[in-house]
């Protein structure tokens, strides 16, 4: 097990660039089981949930063959399971997206119940109800694995009654190669679900409509193999603009599509940042104190629930009250007690937290609760006054590429130490 290490208080200075994004792989790769030819995927990030659906892909029988660091040739024709391994898909949510791969190329698929963040309560209900749609029937929990089966995939129309990234992904799998036409009214927009339909589009499906609430799917009777590069990551860059703000930086974000970033550019302008926008990057810098501000997590386009975390740590810091509305999770607020640590003044009342802001943030012994909530215990340890050290940071390396060299690279004291074993027997 390993922690990181941070000295605080550096403006951090120069520039980053941005991965390819974690939500769009983590959905496309598993799109690969439906072609019928060999794809080449560029621009993957190196992180551990992508290692996670390699090693799903290679245990369902496909051939994989990393070309370099961030390109992997992927042969699916050799698949010959419909059924997802226990061990590798509870380590992370977006396994339940083989559901609607396997699904679509066997007609069956058999995944355990998934793992990832933990925001409460995560259901699958509208996932099962589009298969369910499209005629498939789900059998009942066996083994902690969901089973669905269907003679044959048809068409329909499908209204989710909550906007879910998941089931938008899971349905549009399962529906691709469906007969007739699928319709998913209110869909996710994210720009994630606009890569897997490009991805798809590129080997030959017939999708429309995708970034917009009507996703319309016309099924098609194969796909081909293609080339395709993954988009870059919005949140990894909304996180590290984040880190030029809290650390009173000056930070180029390149790399980046700045459409995909208003939501958060708005709401860094309104804390004081001065934000920059070139084709593909921007600039970041924030000398003044930070403003209160009121924030609320909404679907796209509105401020991402993935960003909330770490938009947090600002709030914590902005002077005077400002309040934070969860608008998409239950409880994503665990991280606060961690932040508290380093001395923010925060109230959690069920999905909102009212922030008092503090001069500063003081560097103590944290740990990482989830992903995001991670992000901003490196954002707070970098702004904050001292030295911090953050546990469990394999919540952390599961979505940023090379964080360590990055935030090297634009001046950050940060180190990966191991902890000994001899403390871990202690804790
Ligand atoms: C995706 O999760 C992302 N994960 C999450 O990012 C992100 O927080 C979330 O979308 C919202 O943007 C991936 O893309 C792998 P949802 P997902 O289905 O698809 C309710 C990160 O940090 N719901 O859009 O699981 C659900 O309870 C991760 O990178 C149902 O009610 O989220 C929630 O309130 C963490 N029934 C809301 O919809 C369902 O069947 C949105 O969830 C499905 C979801």
């Amino acid at each position: 097990m390993e922690k990181y290490c941070i000295n605080g208080g550096k403006p951090l200075k120069g520039s980053v660039t941005i991965s390819g994004a974690k939500n769009a792989v983590v959905a496309i790769l598993p799109a690969v089981v439906l072609s019928e030819g060999k794809c080449r995927i560029e621009n993957i990030p190196n992180i551990a949930d992508v290692t996670t659906v390699l090693d799903i892909l290679s245990s369902l029988g496909a051939t994989i063959r990393r070309v370099n660091r961030n390109t992997v040739d992927i042969d699916p024709t050799t698949i010959y399971t419909h059924v997802v391994p226990h061990d590798l898909a509870r380590h992370m949510r977006a396994s339940y997206y083989f559901l609607g791969s396997l699904l679509g190329r066997f007609g069956k698929a058999r995944v355990p119940m998934p793992g990832g963040c933990d925001f409460g309560v995560r259901p699958i209900d509208l996932h099962l109800k589009g298969f369910t749609a499209l005629g498939a029937v789900n059998s009942p929990l066996e083994n902690a694995m969901i089973g669905v089966e269907a003679d044959r995939l048809v068409g329909n129309s499908i209204y989710l009654d909550t906007v879910s990234v998941g089931a938008t992904v899971n349905i549009i799998l399962a529906a691709v190669r469906a007969r007739g036409v699928t319709i998913i009214e209110n869909a996710a927009k994210e720009p994630h679900i606009v890569d897997l339909a490009n991805f798809l589009n590129s080997m030959g499906a017939d999708i429309r409509g995708a970034g917009t609430d009507v996703v319309k799917i016309h099924g098609v009777e194969h796909l081909d193999g293609t080339t395709y590069s993954i988009i870059p990551d919005q949140i990894e860059a909304g996180t590290y603009m984040a880190m030029a703000v809290a650390t009173h930086g000056d930070i180029l974000v390149k790399n980046v599509i700045p459409k995909h970033l208003e939501s958060i550019t708005s709401k860094l302008e309104e804390i004081g940042a001065t934000i920059e926008e070139f084709d593909e990057a921007v600039r970041v810098s924030c000398p003044g104190p930070f403003k209160h501000c009121n924030i609320k997590t909404m679907p796209h386009p509105g401020f991402p629930t993935d960003m909330q975390p770490q938009a947090a740590v600002l709030l914590a810091l902005a002077e005077g009250t400002s309040i934070l509305t969860e608008g998409v999770w239950d409880n994503r607020f665990r991280y606060v007690d961690e932040l508290r640590r380093m001395g923010a003044q925060v109230q959690v009342d069920g999905k909102v937290a009212v922030f008092q802001g503090v001069p500063h943030l003081t560097g103590a012994p944290v740990k990482a609760v989830d992903l995001r909530a991670g992000a901003a215990m490196v954002i707070a340890a970098l702004a904050a006054e001292g030295y911090t050290e953050i546990e469990e940071i394999r919540h952390i390396e599961r979505g940023y590429e090379n964080i360590i060299e990055k935030l090297r690279g634009v001046g950050a004291d940060i180190r990966r130490v191991r902890i000994p074993d001899s403390m871990l027997r202690q804790a």
